[in-house]
């Protein structure tokens, strides 16, 4: 998580944190999964695959962006060893960046972005071809395995919704103690900080590049996976 704010300076621009790429990325979360919740309580079952197969899209972009994307939203700037996390607890702020995820904040990142990619993965193989729906990658595993897969895809989405309130909490929390992340993850900017320019404007090739991935990853799964030769 990103530093309390500092005092307004009159001039000073604001800092930019977070490109518009990842925060569209990150607010469709709450939006999908929670169609993905109503879709599957009442038995909606050809969108849930359709919205599905949205959000492994969704997910693959911000993987490949982890990558390639600007400096806050990459793994490297963020995925911290367990000595930067335990300076940050300790309150070494200088543990982590200036700007983006702090080194618990980023181990909290990758642990939502991993369960929301294990949820979807698991729906991918889920159902039964003789009574209903199915993911598209269901027909490459037999019935038994998929009828676990099945159990495992309705059990872990508690797990998911408990890292989400975990979430949920620690952006409340963090707000107690007057550091407002959620502003940065709707507009972008935070206030001024001395010496600290944030991230340039957004890097169009790269986005086209991550966004083009993702797409093409999301269709491939959606027609089964064929073999590509
Ligand atoms: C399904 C629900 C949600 C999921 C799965 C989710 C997931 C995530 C992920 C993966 C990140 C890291 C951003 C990245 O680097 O890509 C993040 C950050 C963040 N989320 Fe969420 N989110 C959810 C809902 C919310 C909601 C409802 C809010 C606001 C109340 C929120 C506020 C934030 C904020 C402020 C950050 C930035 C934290 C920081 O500065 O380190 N999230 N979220």
């Amino acid at each position: 998580m990103s530093e309390a704010a500092a005092p307004r300076p009159a001039t000073a621009p604001d800092v930019r944190v977070w490109d518009g790429l990842l925060r569209l990325a990150h607010w469709s979360f709450p939006l999908l999964i929670a169609m993905m919740w109503w879709t599957a309580e009442n038995d909606k079952w050809a969108l849930h695959r359709r919205i599905g197969l949205v959000l492994l899209g969704i997910l693959a972009f911000r993987v490949v962006w982890g990558f390639i994307g600007p400096e806050t939203a990459r793994f490297s700037q963020f995925v911290k060893g367990p000595g930067a996390v335990l300076a940050y607890l300790r309150g070494d702020r200088s543990a982590g960046p200036a700007i983006g995820h702090s080194p618990l904040g980023g181990w909290s990142t990758l642990a939502l972005i991993g369960a929301m990619l294990l949820q979807v993965g698991l729906g991918l193989f889920a159902g039964d071809p003789f009574d209903g729906m199915t993911g598209p990658l269901n027909p490459l595993v037999g019935v038994t395995l998929a009828d676990t897969i099945t159990d495992l895809h309705e059990a872990f989405f508690n797990v998911l919704l408990g890292l989400i309130v975990l979430h949920l909490a620690a952006i409340t929390w963090y707000a107690v103690q007057g550091n407002d992340l959620l502003s940065p993850m709707v507009g972008g900017n935070r206030p001024p900080m001395p010496g600290v320019t944030g991230i340039g404007p957004l890097p169009w090739r790269r986005a086209v590049l991550a966004v083009a991935v993702a797409a093409a990853l999301a269709l491939w799964v959606a027609f089964g996976a064929p073999p590509l030769t």
